[in-house]
C-alpha cells in the first residue's frame, strides 16, 4: 500500500491546517503509519479568508517541513501545491499560479476549490482562465458544493470535464462529516465513476483522517477494491507523475449533456488515467 494524497493542509502556520511544525510532524507520523507516501501540500490560496498566505514562501516552507519530517525518520515525500480559490484564480498572474502548480512541465495542473456557494459564473470563468493559461484542473470536493447533482452544478462542470478537468472527492465527505447530502453526493460521484481521485483534505488538529480510511470508505460506498486502489493510489500517483492533459478528446459526442449518462463519460475519463500507467 502506498497512498498519494493530493490535498492536505500540512504546512504549519499558514492557514487553518497545522498550527506548528510539531503539529505537522505529528500528522506526518500518522501519514507514515497509514501508508501515505506522497503528499501535496495544498495550503489555501484564498486571500479573502487567509490574507497572510504568501505564495512565494510556500516552496521554502515545504523544504523546511520536509527536513523536519526526514529528521523524524518518516518516509513521506512532500510536493508543493496550493488549494486555489476561484476568486484568486481570476486575478493571479503566471508566476503565482506556477508556484502552486503540480505535475511535469508538459502537463501542469492546479487544485481549484469548488465553491461552497455552488458552481456559478465566476467559478466557470476562473476555470476557463486557468485552462486558457494551459493548466489542467483538479476540482476539489465538488460534492460539498450545493446543487451539484440536484441542481445544475454538474451540468455546469461538464464542459470543463470534457476539456480534461478532473474531480477530487474528500475522505471526510465519504465519512459523513459534512452531512448526509454531501455524503450522498460523494458516494454517487464515486459510483458513477466521475471521481478521478479521493484525497484527505487533511487539517492536522481538526481533520486528521488519512487515505487509509478513505480506501475503506470507498469499499463501504460500493467501490471494488480495484476502484478504491485507483482512486487513492494509482490515479493520484499518475497525476503527480504525468500531470493532467488539458484537452482530452471529448468523452461523448457533442450535444446536450445528460446527467443521467454521467457514468459513461466518467468511465472514459477513468480509462484515460489508467491508460497512462
Ligand atoms: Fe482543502
Amino acid at each position: 500500500m502506498s497512498y498519494v494524497d493530493l490535498h492536505c493542509h500540512l504546512l504549519p502556520g499558514v492557514d487553518d491546517g497545522a498550527e506548528t511544525m510539531a503539529d505537522a510532524v505529528a500528522h506526518a507520523r500518522r501519514l507514515h503509519a497509514e501508508g501515505v507516501r506522497d503528499v501535496a501540500c495544498t495550503s489555501h490560496v484564498k486571500r479573502a479568508d487567509f490574507p497572510g498566505v504568501a505564495i512565494e514562501q510556500l516552496a521554502g516552507l515545504v523544504v523546511a517541513t520536509q527536513r523536519a519530517i526526514a529528521a523524524d525518520g518518516l518516509a513521506v515525500r512532500l510536493h508543493v501545491g496550493g488549494e486555489l480559490a476561484h476568486a484568486d484564480a481570476l486575478v493571479l498572474g503566471h508566476d503565482a499560479l506556477e508556484a502552486i502548480a503540480l505535475g511535469p512541465p508538459s502537463a501542469r495542473w492546479l487544485l481549484l476549490e469548488c465553491p461552497f456557494e455552488g458552481v456559478d459564473d465566476d467559478f466557470v470563468a476562473a476555470a476557463d482562465r486557468l485552462t486558457r493559461f494551459g493548466y489542467g484542473l483538479l476540482i476539489a470536493h465538488p460534492e460539498r458544493s450545493p446543487g451539484l447533482l440536484e441542481g445544475d452544478g454538474l451540468e455546469r462542470l461538464e464542459p470543463l470535464l470534457r476539456e480534461g478537468a478532473l474531480l477530487q472527492v474528500n475522505v471526510c465527505s465519504l465519512l459523513g462529516n459534512h452531512g448526509l447530502d454531501v455524503q450522498d453526493a460523494a458516494v454517487r460521484l464515486v459510483r458513477a465513476g466521475l471521481a478521478a481521485c479521493v484525497a484527505s483534505d487533511g487539517h492536522p488538529g481538526t481533520r486528521e483522517h488519512t487515505l487509509q480510511l478513505g480506501f475503506h470508505l470507498l469499499l463501504r460506498a460500493g467501490a471494488s477494491s480495484g476502484q478504491a486502489y485507483r482512486l487513492t493510489q494509482a490515479n493520484p500517483r499518475l497525476l503527480l507523475r504525468n500531470g493532467i492533459v488539458r484537452a482530452l478528446p471529448p468523452a461523448e459526442p457533442a450535444g446536450a449533456f445528460d446527467p443521467a449518462s454521467m457514468h459513461v463519460s466518467a468511465g472514459r475519463l477513468g480509462s484515460e488515467l489508467l491508460a497512462r500507467q
